[in-house]
């Protein structure tokens, strides 16, 4: 049995995509670690796909599960020395995790921040919520800071679990910071937190399938946004940012992960980013390490892991990666009432 075989009885079991070199990047990972959420995480492959995956092969014989490890059979051994399949090998920078900027002047801002989310809302699966680290949200700012997307500028962040406006207002960089969430405990956080500390931050709670607020239309230089992973989703928070935007030069940041998105989505968001008007100047992958949420056992892949285990809090598997956007035309988005679930999709594994 080959990784072709077992990619096509991925893709019959769930009709999702899955490649021959998803199959590797699979066998790579268990080459590299026996616990799940390594695997997972070196694996890069969406954890719907991957569960089958690992189910396959177990039928195959490649794989045993029987310790509550992924272990690698002998005969998984043979397959991966006849494909000629090395360990998964992680190379991150350790000086910037990755993400190829400094903190910068962000740093001062560093521990006044980590304080204030001490005491944030906690994610809640209602609305697909789960938070970056500290880390990653302060590096984010200070990514917009490089790109000169924040010092004098107007921002408008959509959804705002990870305290994005907080943290920018916090540097007294940018000229205006407008923060929007569906979620009332993180509106009065954020605004209970921007008066006790002097920040300007406007806050507004607003549900992302309604039409922006006109006043919010055309004024922003430029948008951040975590979105929800389905491909509607997706393009809803995108959409919704894109249509804040003043016009070409305005960025967009959003947040794309592979463990929910498979390249062939990545493919179809990018398109319609390119459709919208914008070009895609900046992709930084694992930009974004997430903080474990609370409901991991009622997650919808919870029950399709082969081997249960409840991640500590902070023991990364879920991460993203940083997009940058500029528009070079006016954007060609429709402002419209978007209705139903925008959270789910058959790659869908932490709603
Ligand atoms: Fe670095």
């Amino acid at each position: 049995m080959k990784l072709s075989a077992i990619a096509q009885e991925v893709r019959d079991n769930t009709g999702l995509p899955f490649t021959p070199r998803d199959a590797e990047r699979v066998l790579a990972a268990a080459l590299t670690s026996e616990d799940i959420w390594r695997i997972i995480d070196l694996a890069d492959v969406p954890v719907m796909a991957l569960c089958s995956a690992l189910r396959a092969m177990e039928r195959a014989g490649w794989l045993d599960f029987s310790r509550g490890r992924v272990a690698l059979t002998p005969a998984g051994r043979e397959v991966v020395r006849e494909a000629g399949i090395a360990p998964a090998l992680e190379l991150r920078c350790g000086r910037c995790g990755g993400r190829g900027v400094e903190l910068g002047p962000v740093a001062q801002i560093a521990e006044k921040f980590r304080k204030i989310a001490a005491s944030r809302p906690e994610a809640i699966q209602q609305f697909d919520q789960g938070y970056v680290t500290e880390d990653s949200t302060l590096y984010r700012i200070a990514y917009l800071w490089n790109r000169g997307d924040l010092v004098g500028k107007e921002l408008l962040v959509l959804g705002d679990d990870d305290l994005v406006s907080l943290a920018a207002a916090l540097t007294r960089a940018p000229k205006r910071v407008v923060m929007l969430d569906i979620d009332e405990r993180l509106v009065d956080f954020v605004r209970t937190v921007a008066r006790q500390e002097g920040l300007e931050v406007e806050v507004l709670q607003h549900d992302l399938r309604e039409p922006l607020p006109q006043g919010l239309l055309g004024a922003f230089d430029t948008f951040f946004c975590d979105p929800t992973e389905s491909l509607r989703g997706f393009l809803a928070f995108a959409h919704r940012g894109l249509s804040a935007l003043r016009g070409p030069g305005s960025a967009g940041y959003l947040g794309l992960t592979r463990r929910e998105a498979s390249l062939s989505k990545w493919r179809d968001i990018q398109r319609e980013l390119l459709a919208a008007g914008a070009a895609i100047t900046d992709l930084r992958d694992d930009f974004h390490d997430y903080v474990n949420w609370p409901y991991i056992e009622t997650m919808r892949s919870w029950e399709h892991l082969p081997v249960k285990r409840v991640p500590g809090r902070e023991e990364p598997w879920y991460r993203s990666a940083l997009i940058r956007i500029e528009l070079v035309e006016p954007a060609r988005v429709e402002n419209a009432p978007l209705s139903g679930d925008i959270f789910t999709d058959p790659e869908a594994a932490t709603t």
